[in-house]
């Protein structure tokens, strides 16, 4: 499982921003494994099984892309499965102190994760679900914000009249 790597997330729900990073990860690895979070710090809008659910069907053209939940820690969960690499993206400089704290804890409970960052396509670096979430519940059309497969999921659980 050398080349294998896990990118974890809340994904509430998932954006261009988060597919772009999957695709990146998924020409470098042989194996990448979408990790979807039961145990966030967030409250959550989508359930996990429509945020694995949707996850899965905007990737599944992706042949070495894996997704699946997770409860606990990611440095149990990774090392469970063998992985020793956790991918994240980069967005902007104030991404940073989130994910370098978060980077160092779990190499402290864990040191043979690695963190590796990957920035996404500069068009997605001003994305976040909350933002999507804010668009769609104030009436905004957010097709240009989620992949496709995303859009039954965000219809459904605001209503058709807000996600455009
Ligand atoms: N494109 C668009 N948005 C992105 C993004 C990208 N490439 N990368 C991050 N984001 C945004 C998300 O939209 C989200 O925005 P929001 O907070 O406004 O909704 C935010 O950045 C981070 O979301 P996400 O990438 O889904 O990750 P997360 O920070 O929610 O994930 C876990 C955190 C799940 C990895 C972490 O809580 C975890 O590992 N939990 C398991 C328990 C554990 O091990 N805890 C110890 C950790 S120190």
């Amino acid at each position: 499982m050398r080349h294998s790597a896990i990118y974890p997330g809340t994904f509430d729900p998932l954006t261009l921003g988060h597919f772009d990073i999957i695709l990146r990860a998924s020409r470098i690895f042989t194996r990448v494994i979408v990790a979807v979070a039961v145990d966030t710090r967030k409250s959550t809008i989508f359930p996990i099984e429509e945020r694995v659910a949707m996850t899965s069907q905007a990737t599944r053209h992706l042949a070495n892309v894996e997704v699946t939940s997770f409860r606990g820690l990611l440095v149990h969960y990774a090392m469970r499965r063998g992985v020793h690499v956790v991918v994240r993206g980069l967005r902007a400089f104030s991404d940073f102190e989130y994910e370098f704290q978060m980077a160092l804890t779990n190499r402290k409970l864990e040191p043979h994760i690695e963190t590796l960052y990957l920035m996404p396509k500069e068009e997605f670096s001003y994305f976040s679900s909350s933002a999507v979430r804010e668009v769609v519940e104030l009436g905004g059309d957010c097709r240009g914000f989620v992949p496709k497969a995303a859009l039954p999921f965000i219809r459904r659980r605001f209503g058709g009249r807000r996600a455009r």
